[in-house]
């Protein structure tokens, strides 16, 4: 009997052309654009929010970032933006960090891809990657045939990444290595990471480690939630 292979895991965890969706509204081209002009001569109108959306999963493709400490973290890094020539786009570039808290459900994911969202309805360009931090050591666990070390590289130098659910796998010394690895990188090179939890401050150092913990204090900016959780509350 055959048994269905499933898709292989992306580190978003979808399919192949959200995948390339993903891959290029990160470079902002529009999917749709070469089709359209393909079609006709007309120039299409270039629409980078709507690449953006098509690039996010559904669940947060309508997310708006309103909580007020994630909109002053979308103003520094577009503050801090850069053109790489004359004329270019202005591109993420270095920024500061947010630790966002608060219990399963309280909007934590939300709030960061709508963040991406501001930043690009801002003008600005931003290449940028979402993982979930289970599903990252789950794509970095060595295996034949695939340089998880250029996977690492990869995630490591995203000017934006949003590391969702840090401290909810079950943790390890290889987790607590890769996760040293990631952020001593991106603490180093100054790039701007929503990191998203729900442990408290102490059991989040216990889970990462003192390295990680001492460098998420210095380039993050702790975002607590209210205690509601959104999905219970819609439920009920
Ligand atoms: N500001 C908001 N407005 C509307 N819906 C929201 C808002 N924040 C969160 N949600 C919804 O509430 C649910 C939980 O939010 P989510 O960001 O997944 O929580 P967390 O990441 O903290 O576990 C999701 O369905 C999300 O779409
Ligand atoms: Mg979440």
């Amino acid at each position: 009997m055959r048994t269905r292979t499933r898709e292989p895991q992306t580190l978003a965890g979808a399919g192949t052309l959200d995948r390339l969706a993903r891959i290029l509204a990160a470079r902002n081209i529009d999917p749709t654009a070469a089709t359209a002009a393909a079609a006709s001569d007309e120039p299409e109108p270039y629409a980078p929010l709507e690449a953006l959306r098509g690039a996010m999963v559904p669940r947060y493709r309508d997310a708006v970032a309103d909580h007020p400490q994630v909109l002053a973290w979308c103003r520094e890094v577009a503050a801090q933006a850069v053109a790489p020539g004359l004329g270019g786009r202005r591109q993420v570039a270095t920024g500061p960090s947010l630790l966002m808290a608060g219990v399963v459900g309280a909007g934590k994911t939300h709030q960061a891809y709508g963040a991406v969202k501001t930043l690009v309805g801002a003008g600005v360009g931003v290449r940028w990657r979402a993982t979930t931090a289970a599903d990252l050591y789950a794509e970095l666990r060595p295996r034949t045939g695939v340089d998880t070390e250029r996977e690492l590289a990869a995630v490591a130098r995203v000017p934006l990444l949003i590391l969702d659910d840090l401290g909810a796998a079950k943790a390890s010394e290889w987790t607590e290595e890769i996760t040293y690895r990631l952020v001593n990188r991106r603490y180093n090179h100054m790039l701007p990471t929503l990191i998203t939890t729900n442990l408290a401050i102490g059991d989040l150092r216990a889970h990462v480690g003192d390295r990680v913990a001492s460098r998420l204090t210095q380039m993050t900016t702790r975002v607590e939630f209210d205690l509601i959780d959104r999905r219970r509350a819609r439920a009920a």
